[in-house]
């Protein structure tokens, strides 16, 4: 009869142990009790970059890889940016379920009343300069939340806590469009109640000298889809951030901050900004195979292709590219798309790329839309971190409550030198350097 357990003979000892098997995994704790003798601190694993760690059990966000699924709360991604808003899927993150019509109706009243920001983040954005990079002010700015809310350290505060998740999910979108205008040195446009979250973000973007900006319904409806998109993707780098500077309880705007810090890496949602230079640098379609041969030949990164999770077509990058022919209805068609298209095609037909399991990512075709939409390139990857904050937000939720979590400490494998006596400055000999800096 077989059992849910894994029986463990070490060699060294031959002595032999029975560990639990639950939800497909062991604990690394259960380890700990091979030991050579009783001197030994006994067996860890080792994983670095947590290639195959679960480090918590989660509700909110489901993926399957191999099959490419994704579900936030157990709905479909594809029935989500089919149906729903961004607001309503951020409901659904944080709290578990979608709204009642009165339930939305506060969450919308309640996410409206905080989009302003106090004048101090407004002096803090005004005082970069006019071509610092956006994310690198968005993340100042998302910091400086904490220096106004001082209740929010305060974190097993019900109520204080559901004011700062309001407070985030608000003032992000603000900190974002005030962040662009700052770069292009144009007047900040104050929140307009009279517009969805998304439609009041394009105008505090775009508008100008219009006396009444409406946004075009059809960018409005794409941009939702992109926002719901990328709202969650459970334990990615971004959001492991969040969970650990969460973990020691420090407040949410410390921690969206460190979340959007991670999120800003090449490799992961700045991606989008790359993939774009890396298009501009094909320049043609013509070019694409010479580029296809550079990254065979290890000396470029196909910026949007591969995943950690997905070794199939990531679901979401099916999703937009279907929106990018309803944007360029409206935009006129992006050139950078044909290139895009080029590359897809051929990547997806050569061994390289297949034996490697790499297909495009939410990245690969998010930055050809919002260059379309007119989004400064620079301003991708807040796009993408303006939505991600409900993602990070429910995830540090959970973790509050989770009664098996406690702060993130690591172990590690010490390789370095053993104990040696210090050396008076006029004895010391040059030594080969370390590592590779
Ligand atoms: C996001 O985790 C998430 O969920 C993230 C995200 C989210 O919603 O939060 O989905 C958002 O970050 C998407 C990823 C955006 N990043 C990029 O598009 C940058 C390009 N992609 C790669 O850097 C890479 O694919 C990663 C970082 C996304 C994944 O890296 P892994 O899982 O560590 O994979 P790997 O580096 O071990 O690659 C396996 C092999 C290697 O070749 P070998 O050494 O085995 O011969 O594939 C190669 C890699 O060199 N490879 C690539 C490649 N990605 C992997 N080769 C060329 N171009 C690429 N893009």
């Amino acid at each position: 009869m077989s059992k849910d357990t894994l029986t463990i003979t070490d060699n060294r000892t031959g002595k032999t142990y029975e560990v639990p098997i639950t939800h497909g995994t062991i604990k690394a704790l259960d380890l700990r009790q091979i030991k050579t003798d009783a001197e030994d601190f006994g067996l860890m694993s080792y994983d670095p970059a947590f290639t195959n760690t679960a480090s918590t059990k989660s509700n909110i966000t489901f993926i399957d890889g191999d099959k490419g699924i994704l579900r936030y709360r157990g709905y479909p991604i594809e029935q989500l940016a089919e149906r729903s808003n961004y607001l309503e899927t951020a409901y659904l993150l944080l709290y578990g379920d979608l709204p009642t019509q009165e339930q939305l109706a506060a969450w919308e009243h309640e996410v409206q009343i905080h989009t302003l920001l106090h004048s101090n983040i407004e002096q803090l954005i005004h005082t970069f300069r006019y071509d610092a990079h956006p994310m690198s002010i968005f993340i100042s700015a998302v910091a400086s939340l904490a220096t106004l809310y001082p209740e929010a350290r305060q974190v097993t505060d019900l109520d204080k806590r559901h004011l700062q998740i309001v407070r985030a999910v608000a003032k992000v979108a603000t900190i974002a469009a005030f962040t662009a205008r700052h770069n292009q040195g144009f007047p900040f446009n104050y929140p307009d109640d009279g517009l969805s979250y998304v439609g009041n973000f394009l105008k505090m973007m775009f508008k100008m000298t219009e006396t009444h900006y409406q946004p075009n319904p059809v960018l409005e409806r794409a941009l939702n889809v992109l926002f719901i998109l990328h709202a969650d993707h459970e334990l990615n780098c971004g959001t492991n951030a969040m969970r650990v500077i969460g973990s020691s309880q420090a407040d949410p705007y410390s921690a969206l901050a460190g979340a959007s810090a991670a999120l800003y890496g090449p490799l992961h949602g700045n991606a989008n900004e790359e993939v774009l230079r890396m298009l501009a640098e094909i320049g043609d379609i013509k070019n694409v195979p010479a580029f296809i041969d550079k990254v065979k030949r290890r000396e470029a990164l196909l910026m949007g292709f591969g995943h950690r999770v997905y070794k199939n077509y990531d679901p979401r990058a099916r999703i937009i590219k279907k929106i990018a022919d309803e944007v360029f209805e409206v935009t006129g068609r992006n050139r950078l798309i044909d290139i895009a298209l080029e590359l897809e095609r051929i990547a997806l037909s050569d061994d390289f790329f297949i034996s490697r399991k790499l297909y495009p990512n939410v990245d690969f075709y998010s930055g050809i839309i919002y260059q379309a939409m007119k989004m400064p390139m620079a301003m991708f990857t807040v796009l993408f971190a303006i939505p991600r904050t409900a993602g990070w937000i429910s995830h540090w939720l959970e973790l509050l409550c989770d009664s098996e979590q406690k702060i993130s400490r690591p172990r590690q494998i010490y390789l370095g030198p053993e104990c040696r006596d210090y050396v008076p400055v006029e004895e010391r000999q040059e030594r080969e350097k370390v590592g590779c800096w």
